[in-house]
């Protein structure tokens, strides 16, 4: 198959891309700056040069290919809603190309935000709302496709933290708050249980989203689910620091913005998953990886 990546150069996409390489696909990854197409380059993958903002070059890399892997985001916090936009018109870009097709279109969400006191399915819905997070905005968008059109749009919601060496998310500054105070805390009695999967474990499931898709189908990425009171005590394990409880209204003098991301939790089942893709996860724990020294080395 001959694949169109969307942030191809990123903490996933650069994991994703490799692992299509060696099952034998093709790739044409979009690259906006020229350290990303070298980082493509160095994959054998061919380059399409651009923005992810001109829609034009993207519905040409939908059309050249097969399948489209879409996970370039902007990730500043200040821009939240024009990233969420630039999200969805990428979406429908890719949707309008691939309509009467049987060819996917795969975007990238997130586990957090999901029902929280029972378990959340693949089959979990957010209803559509004003307030409603730009990426279950996008999921609703996606879902619609399918339903309307019959485009072959599905959606994979990942784990918070997709760990390992150069991860940037949420454990990164984590563990860099935890030097700041000089304790590693969690909120409450940290049992918020926080999904995580390891970048290998996501880039297989990318791949498997394209081999088998699916129309409007939802795939849950969490290999596990950790307390984050574990995830405090390995990190203060590791950097050799006090472990303790934050009560709820402390944590945000603490942790700032990060303080509700940390005090969320979900369970999600990935039994769905796991049952059409036959996916199974193989890569190393987050306790593992930070062990490991994956965030302090
Ligand atoms: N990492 C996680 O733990 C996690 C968890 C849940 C969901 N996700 C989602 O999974 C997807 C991939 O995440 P990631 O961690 O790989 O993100 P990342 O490391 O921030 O990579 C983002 C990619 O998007 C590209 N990009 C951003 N704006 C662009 C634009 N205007 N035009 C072209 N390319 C643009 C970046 O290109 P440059 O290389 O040129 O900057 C980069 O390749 C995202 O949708 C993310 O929200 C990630």
């Amino acid at each position: 198959m001959r694949v169109f990546v969307t942030g191809a150069s990123g903490w996933i996409g650069s994991a994703v891309v490799p692992e299509l390489i060696n099952a034998g696909h093709q790739v044409l990854g979009l690259a906006r700056s020229d350290s990303a197409a070298a980082t493509l380059e160095t994959h054998r993958a061919e380059v399409l040069r651009g923005d992810m903002r001109d829609l034009d070059l993207l519905r040409e890399g939908a059309r050249k290919t097969d399948a489209v892997l879409h996970l370039a985001y902007n990730h500043d916090f200040s821009q939240m809603e024009q990233a969420g936009r630039a999200d969805r018109d990428a979406l429908t870009a890719f949707a309008e190309e691939l309509a009467g097709s049987d060819r996917p279109v795969v975007i990238a969400s997130g586990l957090l935000g999901l029902p929280v006191g029972r378990e959340a399915t693949e089959e979990d819905l957010h209803e559509a709302h004003e307030g409603l997070p730009p990426r279950f905005r996008a999921e609703l968008l996606a879902k619609e496709w399918a339903r309307e059109r019959g485009v072959y749009t599905s959606v994979v919601r990942l784990a918070p933290t997709v760990h390992g060496v150069g991860d940037w998310g949420f454990i990164t500054s984590y563990v860099a708050i935890a030097r700041q105070l000089g304790t590693a805390f969690y909120i409450g009695d940290g049992s918020n249980r926080w999904p995580a999967i390891s970048r290998a474990d996501a880039a297989t499931l990318y791949r498997l989203s394209i081999e088998r898709p699916r129309a409007g189908a939802v795939l849950h990425g969490a290999a596990e689910h950790v307390a984050f009171r574990d995830i405090a005590e390995a990190v203060g394990r590791k950097l050799d620091l006090p472990v303790a409880s934050l009560a709820p209204e402390a944590a945000q003098e603490k942790f700032g913005a990060l303080a509700t991301f940390y005090a969320l939790g979900v369970a999600a089942s990935t039994a769905a998953t796991r049952e059409h893709y036959g996916w199974e996860p193989s890569g190393p724990t987050l306790l593992q990886d930070i062990a490991d020294g994956a965030y302090t080395d």
